[in-house]
């Protein structure tokens, strides 16, 4: 096989979620990937010639549906042991945020991963990764977060680089440990003077795409928020934020004057959070396995975010306590069912607005020059994508131009 690996998908029907692209009526066209990109994308009819003569394999999707392959822009994919003994505790009336301050919840999880090795951390992380792939991933985020010292955040980040290594997905890790206060801390002021310091080498060794904080009054302050951000961007490194989930921080209106690339959680949005989201062009990304699964009565304001024009991405948000889903087609049906997202822009919420979220411009939408990572599903319309739920129609999931 040569080294541009040039293929042609016939048959296609391609929903591209381009902005102007249309949902009813897919593109009846064939697909050139050349180089693991789109080259080429149209009519059988006007495919040129050189284009014709230059292809290597081709394959027939017998009119599937096509659509970019999906990006889970918010997981917590690295840790060890599980929480279901919290689950049952909550189940008999306990709070996730009183599991949390009476020693459990973050720092439960903080515990088993201090004590577990890279091998280990990323022998599970890749059973996980595996099962969003199985539905179609082919870009994921991860953050750190259950280490709370230097040495066990850097291994979460390094397996998350391994990972991305591993198998064939893209990683883009985010370093979280301005998560919970560890408890050999004496304040959350006196944490965040050690995470600063851990910054600066995390990125200088390549381990950091972004930085994130969980700002709430379970986590840390807006004050010790902007501390942290401004150590992130004097690195160059830019900033996303687990806000307003629980309680009203003022998160948003000071991550979008930072430039965050994302929002993340919003139950507790404000209306003047919205504004500045949209002035800044900050990412909303809704999450919601963790409303769904801590029982949360407030919804996001979704239709501020749209009349804002605020670009809306979903994710799974991953993790042991608030949301242990690995099934992002269960998103799209909760972003429909509980936060009233129609099935077009919960699609372009783990495609086009979640590659923003991650600050990925080379994907989400198929056009060419992108990354030609497709996902091919056994449907008539990915309208159907969002209206079922615990089914898995996808047919293929195609990775930087390769075939499965
Ligand atoms: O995104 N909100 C903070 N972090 C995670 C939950 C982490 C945990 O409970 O382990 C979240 O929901
Ligand atoms: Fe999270």
């Amino acid at each position: 096989m040569k080294a541009s690996n040039v293929t042609l998908l016939r048959n296609a029907r391609v929903w591209t979620m381009a902005a102007e692209a249309p949902w009813d009526a897919p593109q009846e066209c064939v697909v050139v990937m050349a180089g693991g990109l789109i080259d080429w994308l149209g009519p059988l009819a006007h495919l040129p010639a050189a284009k014709t003569a230059a292809i290597e394999h081709e394959f027939d999707l017998g009119g599937r549906a096509v659509t970019p392959g999906l990006i889970d822009c918010h997981t917590h994919l690295i840790y060890a042991g599980t929480r279901a003994a919290e689950f049952e505790r909550r189940l008999q009336g306990e709070t996730y945020e009183s599991i949390a301050q009476s020693g459990g919840g973050i720092r439960a999880t903080v515990a088993a991963t201090r004590q577990a090795t890279a091998a280990s951390l990323l022998a599970d992380a890749m059973r996980r990764a595996q099962a969003l792939m199985n539905e179609g991933v082919t870009t994921v985020e991860i953050k750190s977060g259950y280490g709370l010292e230097e040495a066990t955040e850097r291994r979460m980040l390094a397996t998350a680089r391994t990972l991305g290594q591993t198998l064939p997905i893209t990683v883009k890790t985010t370093a979280l440990a301005a998560h919970a206060v560890p408890a050999e801390y004496e304040s959350a002021d006196a944490y965040i003077d050690a995470v600063i310091g851990w910054l600066g080498p995390w990125i200088d060794d390549g381990l950091v795409d972004a930085v994130d904080v969980f700002c709430e009054r379970i986590g840390f302050s807006a004050r010790q928020t902007q501390r942290v951000f401004e150590a992130a961007l004097a690195r160059g490194c830019p900033v996303k934020l687990h806000a307003e989930q629980l309680s009203w921080q003022g998160g948003c209106e000071l991550a979008s004057a930072y430039g965050a690339l994302s929002c993340d959680h919003l139950e507790h949005l404000s209306e003047a959070g919205v504004h500045a989201m949209a002035s800044a062009g900050t990412v909303a990304v809704l999450l919601p396995g963790a409303y769904y699964y801590l029982r949360e009565t407030q919804r996001p304001p979704v239709d501020l975010l749209r009349r804002a024009k605020v670009p809306i991405a979903i994710a799974t948000d991953h993790n042991p306590g608030s949301s242990p889903t690995l099934s992002p087609l269960l998103m799209l049906n909760m972003a429909a069912t509980f936060f009233h997202l129609t099935p077009a822009e919960a699609l372009a919420g783990l495609t086009c607005h979640a590659a923003t979220a991650l600050g990925l411009r080379d994907r989400g939408v198929i056009a060419e020059g992108r990354r030609a990572d497709l996902c091919v599903w056994d449907v008539d319309h990915p309208r159907e994508l969002t209206y079922a739920f615990g089914v898995n129609p996808l047919h293929r999931r195609v990775f930087a131009g390769q075939m499965p």
